[in-house]
């Protein structure tokens, strides 16, 4: 039997539309809702609690707009709290987390390193991923403040933001790392300003494409796909202001975007 109910995701902003983008390559028949908290962004600069807090909100939306699957399209949020939205929930719940694992798998010398958003390293989650998966690599964790603005701003590509990415990604280098996690949703929309500053034998991973796939064996999992639809739509809310965010979504997703000012 074909599911046609959406999938619903959310992001602290338009980050997430680094992942939805590997959502509609490797799914193209799903519809997908994707709410962009942008009034309450950066998540990076919160409280855990005040995260779970919006994430349940925002969790509540989605499934009042008959979500049959939830993709937390955010380290932040899921570092934050992705177990308390997993027991509340009944539907299925895809998160994220820095990818850790497969960075220690490539890199040559045993090093590398993480950028993502404080709360992100700081949390349970990150150190236990590091115990899972450190694999007796060094693993170097780099905060970026500022750089999530620079991106919901649809400033990804200005001389000022390669500037701050360079003040984050000069220390990794060096720390002589010869791979880069991209930790944070927003990051890959500068993912070849950081490969330029790092120079090309620098190995840049981010996760979009792997969440993409665990979303895809989630739907079969549970039976859950939209198998007759020729062509998913997208349907864009935030608790922004559409007037600044709906230009930011449509520069980075392309298109002509409908974006809807929902406030939660
Ligand atoms: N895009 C987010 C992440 O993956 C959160 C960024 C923020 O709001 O600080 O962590």
């Amino acid at each position: 039997m074909p599911d046609s109910r959406p999938i619903g995701v959310f992001d602290s902003g338009v980050g997430g539309l680094s992942v939805l983008k590997e959502m509609r390559r490797l799914h193209p028949r799903e519809d997908i809702i994707y709410y962009a908290d942008s009034a309450h962004c950066p998540y990076g600069l919160k409280k855990p609690e005040e995260i779970v807090a919006r994430s349940l909100k925002i969790c509540d939306f989605l499934l009042s707009r008959g979500s049959k699957l939830l993709v937390v399209a955010c380290n932040t949020a899921s570092v934050a709290g992705l177990d308390i939205y997993r027991q509340k929930y009944s539907v299925p719940i895809v998160g994220m987390e820095p990818a850790v694992k497969p960075a220690t798998a490539v890199t040559r010398n045993g090093r590398v390193g993480v950028l993502a958003t404080g709360v992100t390293l700081a949390g349970e989650r990150f150190s236990s991923l590091l115990e899972r998966y450190q694999n007796g690599s060094d693993v170097y964790s780099q905060p970026c403040p500022g750089l999530v603005e620079m991106v919901e701003t649809g400033c990804h590509d200005s001389p000022d933001t390669a500037r701050a990415l360079k003040r984050y990604v000069d220390p990794l280098l060096e720390r002589d790392v010869d791979t880069i996690v991209l930790g944070c949703t927003h990051y890959p929309f500068l993912k070849e300003m950081v490969q330029s500053i790092a120079g090309p034998d620098i190995t840049i991973i981010d996760t979009g494409e792997a969440v993409a796939r665990q979303v895809g064996r989630v739907l079969s999992q549970y039976g859950l796909g939209n198998i007759e639809r020729e062509k998913g739509l997208e349907l864009f809310h935030t608790s922004g202001e559409t007037g600044e965010v709906g230009p930011v979504i449509k520069k980075l997703w392309g298109g002509n975007p409908k974006v809807t000012h929902t406030p939660l």
